[in-house]
């Protein structure tokens, strides 16, 4: 949507990954504190966004939805005053249907323009809305509801739509939202994270500045995969612009994790002003290249081996979009170093089973 939100793909934090139903105001605040004192904020991680389970089961009896008491006590108006006051910025969840997916709180169908208003009054930035419960009806016509519901209250709100690829979402949701879900659920494992990267890639001309692809949010972190795995998922993520949303516990994440979480340059390419998808170019065997264009004439490109052994991965100036003869300095994302090579407009590298290497190739003279 072409509303001056999400130029660049939204960055933040979700509950839903590693910790579903249990939340709670306390460990909101506490991974609003954790994302600055960990420096993730500074970084571009400004989101800090509920997912399902935050409200009452019940409208209250003008209809209005309203915080759960015993865990959002003090009311979501309230967490959205300390989120601000911090710098950051809240998401809400919400459901194009009667019920959201866990069956525990009451989606917004039929409700549309109330509890647009309702997270416009509260300061809420970002709603992520959901699709379970809708009886079997056509999703388009419900989010493009919300979505002239979200511009009459007002307040500008990055909006999510969460229907997992099912209406070809990438072909007509940018007209109402600013990303939206290309797949069903990820989970913390290697299939997962391949399945859905393939299945995301197929999009990757919809996507531009107000409009992203949404292969869901991060794993990082949560302990399924290795420390190589989890490189891969957050470069291919970063690569294909995907909203980089954390999916841990931002207050108890490793070195390692807030290491991967917080690579600077991968950030940069994910942030990238050109906003243009990378994709997968070539593959064979397990052994990916993938590739895309970046600001001032440069190209990342990522060799991702799902292969379960070590294996060199070559490629060409030319198949990335390079002139065949163009000299270029290589910058090694992961390494933060350049790259010395002696052949001069291809390049190979050994890459270990399951992981990547992360290039940018800057162009020179
Ligand atoms: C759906 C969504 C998930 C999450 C859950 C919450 O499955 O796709 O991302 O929001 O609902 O119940």
């Amino acid at each position: 949507l072409d509303n001056g939100i999400a130029r660049t793909p939204p960055m933040g934090w979700n509950s839903w990954n590693h910790f579903q139903c249990n939340i709670n105001e306390t460990m909101i605040k506490q991974t609003a504190d954790a994302l600055i004192s960990t420096g993730l904020a500074r970084l571009g991680y400004k989101y800090v966004n509920l997912d399902d389970c935050w409200a009452e089961g019940q409208r209250d009896q003008n209809g209005k939805l309203r915080g759960k008491k015993t865990t959002f006590p003090s009311g979501i108006k309230a967490l959205a005053d300390y989120v601000h006051s911090k710098g950051l910025k809240l998401g809400i969840y919400g459901d194009a249907g009667k019920r959201t997916c866990s069956d525990r709180m009451p989606g917004s169908l039929g409700h549309e323009e109330e509890d647009a208003k309702t997270f416009a009054e509260w300061g809420i930035d970002y709603i992520k809305y959901d699709n379970c419960f809708n009886e079997g009806t056509k999703n388009r016509p419900r989010y493009e509801t919300m979505s002239r519901a979200l511009k009459k209250a007002g307040r500008p709100i990055l909006f999510s739509l969460c229907e997992w690829g099912q209406e070809d979402p990438a072909t007509w949701a940018g007209d109402y939202g600013h990303i939206w879900r290309t797949t069903g659920d990820i989970n913390d494992t290697f299939p997962s994270i391949t399945s859905i990267a393939d299945s995301n890639n197929v999009w990757a001309k919809y996507a531009g500045p107000g409009r992203w692809n949404d292969p869901d949010m991060l794993e990082v972190g949560n302990g399924g995969m290795s420390y190589e795995e989890y490189k891969s998922h957050f470069s291919i993520w970063a690569l294909m612009k995907a909203p980089l949303l954390i999916g841990c516990d931002v207050a108890s994440a490793s070195k390692e994790t807030l290491s991967i979480l917080g690579n600077i340059e991968v950030i940069a390419v994910n942030q990238d002003p050109l906003g243009v998808q990378g994709r997968k170019i070539r593959f064979k065997g397990g052994l990916e290249i993938w590739a895309g264009p970046l600001s001032r004439g440069r190209v990342v490109v990522v060799l991702w081996n799902r292969s379960h052994s070590r294996k060199p991965i070559s490629f060409g100036w030319r198949e990335i979009g390079l002139h065949p003869l163009r000299p270029c300095l290589v910058r090694d994302l992961w390494k933060h170093k350049f790259v010395a090579f002696r052949r001069r407009f291809r390049m190979t590298a050994v890459v270990g089973p399951h992981a990547c290497k992360m290039y940018v190739l800057i162009p020179v003279r």
